[in-house]
């Protein structure tokens, strides 16, 4: 059986949360006993008074050394061998599921001890205190919060105390990964659905979908657990290039359609964009709303841009591509290649031989977007002494 005894000043209040539940049931089934002892049972005075000045001068008072001793040695005194002995305190180093791992491991009795005041006596904690543990970056008014979380993450661990041993091994911080999402009945409720992987019935394919969610939360959450993963096997590395290829075309949840932009539509689009519209300007809709707005204007044979360090590949007529603006709320999503689709097609439509652009030389997304679409690299432009690149688009 593995053993908890706390010393408190609030004996029945830690008792009682911990014997509700699981843990309740762990102790009555005899897989581990949860004792807690009143501090101030062992103190001499009548007032049954355990704190007192801090030497030195200071605010508020101090546990004093002697009832903590007592009162710990009261319960050494049951046992064969001596207990771990475990100081809460913010001063301590923080717990984390590694800690709760080897105490369950290493020990089969711990003695918490719960602070109050400005905390305990240095002589107790130097004499008898085995280490110190924190919850995290921030002061309770007393050690009873943290002493109540150590014991609860220990004792889950405890062999019997939950029903399966999968309970934990699938758990956030046992593996140095969050756990994945987690969902139960009803399928629809509040017009949210349910992963319909979930309800597949193949097994695979839902470790699969876990271990993704699992490797996405802990990276967009905890980059510190994040850097120290080995995702170096094949499954995780066709995870990742999966996870990267659906953050970069996320595909848009509407189709996509092209209108000629009317003034009004065009002052009334909600996101950043040139504010002076075009001839031969259109704006792209994604259901119902704005997404991108674009010009593509002809160009006669001669008008176009001189190339520094190339040439455009005929003197033929073309269409000027500029785009004026996204909504940046559908940046990780695939309208850029939708849009060019639509150009693409808009300037068949307009029997174009070519569709031209200049694009920024250091928009290296932007770039990889027209090579994906199909246009051609053809130098750098002498444009404003802007770093403009130009790209041709054959039609036909
Ligand atoms: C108000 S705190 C004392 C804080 C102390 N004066 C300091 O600045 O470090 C009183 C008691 O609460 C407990 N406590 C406060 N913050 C804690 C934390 N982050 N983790 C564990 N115990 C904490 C300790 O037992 C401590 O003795």
């Amino acid at each position: 059986m593995y053993h908890i005894d706390i010393m408190t000043l609030f004996p029945d209040t830690v008792g009682d949360v911990l014997s509700e539940s699981i843990l309740g049931r762990a102790q009555e089934r005899d897989h581990i006993r949860i004792l807690t002892h009143q501090i101030r049972d062992y103190t001499k005075n009548k007032q049954k008074q355990v704190d007192d000045y801090p030497y030195g001068g200071g605010q508020g008072a101090v546990l004093q050394a002697d009832p903590l001793y007592q009162c710990w040695s009261h319960i050494c005194q049951q046992y064969d061998t001596q207990p771990h002995t475990i100081y809460l305190s913010p001063c301590g180093k923080t717990f984390t599921q590694e800690d709760a791992r080897r105490l369950a491991r290493e020990h089969n009795h711990l003695i918490l001890v719960c602070g109050h005041y400005e905390g305990i006596d240095q002589r107790f904690i130097d004499g008898y205190v085995d280490e110190e543990i924190s919850l995290g970056d921030f002061v309770l008014t007393g050690g009873e919060i943290a002493a109540m979380a150590v014991a609860d993450a220990v004792c889950r661990l405890i062999p019997g105390v939950l029903s399966h041993d999968a309970c934990f091994e699938d758990e956030s911080h046992w593996n140095g990964m969050l756990e994945y999402p987690q969902y139960s009945r009803p399928a629809q409720w509040h017009g949210m659905e349910v992963p319909p992987v979930l309800t597949c019935g193949d097994h695979k394919k839902v470790e699969r979908w876990r271990r993704k969610q699992s490797i996405l939360r802990t990276r967009d959450r905890r980059p510190d657990l994040y850097a120290k993963l080995d995702l170096s096997s094949k499954e995780d590395q066709k995870l990742l290039a999966e996870i990267r290829a659906e953050e970069l075309y996320k595909p848009l949840p509407h189709p996509v359609s092209i209108a000629s932009a009317t003034q009004e539509a065009w002052d009334t689009l909600p996101w950043p964009h040139s504010p002076n519209m075009p001839e031969h300007s259109y704006i792209l809709c994604h259901g119902d709303q704005a997404a991108a707005c674009f010009s593509l204007t002809p160009l006669e044979a001669q008008a176009y841009m001189e190339i520094q360090d190339g040439k455009w590949s005929a003197q033929e007529p073309s269409l000027w591509f500029q785009l004026h603006g996204t909504d940046p709320e559908l940046t990780h999503t695939d309208l850029v290649p939708q849009m060019l689709a639509c150009v693409r097609n808009l300037g068949r439509d307009l029997h174009a031989p070519w569709i031209r652009t200049a694009a920024d030389k250091r928009n290296k997304a932007w770039l990889a977007h027209l090579k994906q679409a199909g246009f051609q690299y053809r130098g750098n432009l002498s444009y404003d002494n802007l770093r403009q690149v130009a790209y041709e688009l054959r039609l036909k």
